[in-house]
């Protein structure tokens, strides 16, 4: 017995020194796993997620360190939890990161092939890329469109303004949402594709709520492969679904373009459509109908929730914080007066306690808290730890926000802090990347940069804000984007 017991050692041994170890050493890098939980049996250690996993993962952090490894099922999790780390991966090592992991209900309509936002780093990514800082984000096209933001902004104060004399309170978030909707829809199409009525037919603001929720819930699809052919929540059933209707509305405008583009008519071909369209038309373009539906859609589901949830937390914290209200709201009345001229863009560079509201907001709130999962495209080593190839790196800016070594007194909302330090979101701070940073950074951040000063000096230049109770519930709750639990319902008064 004896010594079949140390023979069977033995061998286990030799297999474990020689496979096991052996073959996790690959290309001369050191393969050592950052430190973390040890993992279970098949499931690993996704029982630790909860229903927050940036505030268990930011728990976690504290204990393993802010490079931290875990086994999600069977998905080896890299979790970056603070700036220094995080410059490592999206600066020094950025294009080894630049890949995406794709949940399972992104390839609804095999958009993992074909959306800005799930596409590799390749030659498809890079022309739509491109196409986007060009022609949507750039300055000139941004200064362009001004008009249109200024109406569509006009158009939210007139709902408030109906809300304020009729004594109504106002969905905060909700209705930002409808601006940001209406805003991309104009920039697009030229029409309206959503109303501020939540009584009337709102069958593509509908949708888009709908696949963000898609977007936002857990799937064991994503943990477990194995699990894909049974679809367990049903969720790429019903992303093929909204897809399909999303994409239905789209054609319909892009096919009603094209005649009137055959006659010689069109109603409007400055907007991005009649662009995507001209480009589409040039002999060596790789811009397919069907890319331009896909990245419309990319711009309707990455701007509208981030932008709408954000606005809503500005105002939360604001609502809360009545003397830093009034603070932003004199600064603003010394800089566009009294007298009933309206808010526009270029006041913003004169507002820096404003943006100082939207900084401490992006740092207390991010709306993507953990950016949209990069994945590893080969071994890297980063501080002497080897990162797998295909690892999924979750970046958590909400722990990083949290932190207070990074920021003094960093549960409190602050804006001041912003007002001598230098500090931006624009990808070089590695502090506060709230649109990410290096390659995948966001490239709707200047549009976003422009929508959420503009809506939230509106609001608050033009009213006051109150609600009832008097006592605000400010937890946040995981999806798509990181939003208020209960939604901001604010009662407007006239300033
Ligand atoms: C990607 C944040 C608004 C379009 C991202 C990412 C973040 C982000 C964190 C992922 C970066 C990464 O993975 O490293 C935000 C925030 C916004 C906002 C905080 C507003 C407050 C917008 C708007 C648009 C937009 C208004 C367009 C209309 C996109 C697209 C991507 C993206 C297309 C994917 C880029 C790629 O994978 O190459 N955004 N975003 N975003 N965002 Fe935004």
């Amino acid at each position: 017995k004896i010594i079949l017991i140390s023979l069977s050692l033995s061998i286990f041994t030799f297999f474990y020194f020689f496979f096991i170890r052996s073959g996790r050493r690959k290309s001369g890098v050191a393969a050592r796993l950052p430190p973390g939980p040890y993992p279970l049996p098949i499931i690993g250690s996704i029982f630790k997620l909860g229903g927050k996993p940036h505030h268990s993962l930011a728990a976690l952090s504290k204990t393993y360190g802010p490079l931290m490894s875990l086994k999600l099922g069977n998905r080896t999790t890299i979790v970056v939890s603070s700036p220094e780390i995080a410059q490592e991966f999206f600066s020094k090592h950025d294009i080894s990161f630049s890949s995406r992991t794709i949940p399972y209900a992104g390839h609804t309509h095999d958009r993992h092939k074909i959306s800005m936002v799930w596409l590799p780093v390749g030659d498809q990514w890079r022309t739509l890329r491109r196409i986007s800082k060009e022609h949507l984000f750039s300055i000139r096209q941004l200064d362009s469109s001004q008009l249109l933001r200024k109406k569509k902004v006009q158009q939210l104060l007139d709902f408030v303004q109906d809300c304020c004399d009729s004594g109504r309170t106002v969905n905060i978030g909700e209705t930002a949402a409808t601006t940001t909707l209406n805003v991309l829809s104009n920039f697009i199409f030229s029409v309206d594709l959503a109303e501020y009525d939540s009584r009337s037919s709102q069958e593509f603001k509908d949708l888009v709520w709908r696949l963000m929720v898609i977007g936002g819930t857990p799937n064991l699809a994503d943990f477990f492969p194995v699990l894909r052919p049974l679809d367990p929540h049903g969720l790429l059933r019903k992303a093929n679904l909204y897809t399909s209707k999303v994409l239905a509305i789209f054609e319909r405008h892009i096919g009603k373009r094209l005649q009137e583009r055959s006659t010689g008519s069109p109603a409007s071909n400055k907007d991005l459509l009649g662009l995507l369209l001209d480009i589409s038309e040039t002999e060596e373009s790789s811009i397919s109908l069907d890319v331009i539906r896909h990245l419309i859609s990319d711009l309707f589901l990455a701007g509208t929730d981030t932008t709408s949830s954000t606005l809503e937390w500005a105002m939360a914290e604001l609502i809360q914080s009545p003397e830093k209200m009034s603070k932003a709201r004199s600064e603003l009345e010394e800089v566009i007066g009294k007298e009933d001229r309206t808010f526009q863009e270029s006041d913003i560079s004169r507002l820096p306690y404003l943006q100082a509201v939207v900084k401490e907001t992006l740092r207390m709130h991010p709306p993507v808290p953990f950016l949209v999962p990069h994945k590893a495209v080969t071994d890297v080593d980063v501080k002497g730890y080897v990162i797998p190839q295909d690892a999924q790196i979750l970046c958590n800016l909400w722990a990083m926000g949290q932190d207070s070594s990074v920021w003094p007194d960093a549960l409190r909302f602050e804006p001041e802090r912003f007002l001598e330090v230098g500090i931006d979101y624009k990808g070089s701070n590695f502090e506060l990347i709230p649109f990410g940073a290096g390659r995948r950074m966001c490239p709707g951040l200047p549009l976003a940069d422009r929508m959420l000063h503009l809506m939230l000096g509106s609001l608050i230049y033009k009213f006051d804000w109150k609600i009832e109770g008097g006592i605000l519930d400010m937890s946040d709750k995981f999806g798509f984007t990181l939003q208020k639990k209960l939604p901001l319902m604010a009662i407007p008064v006239k300033v």
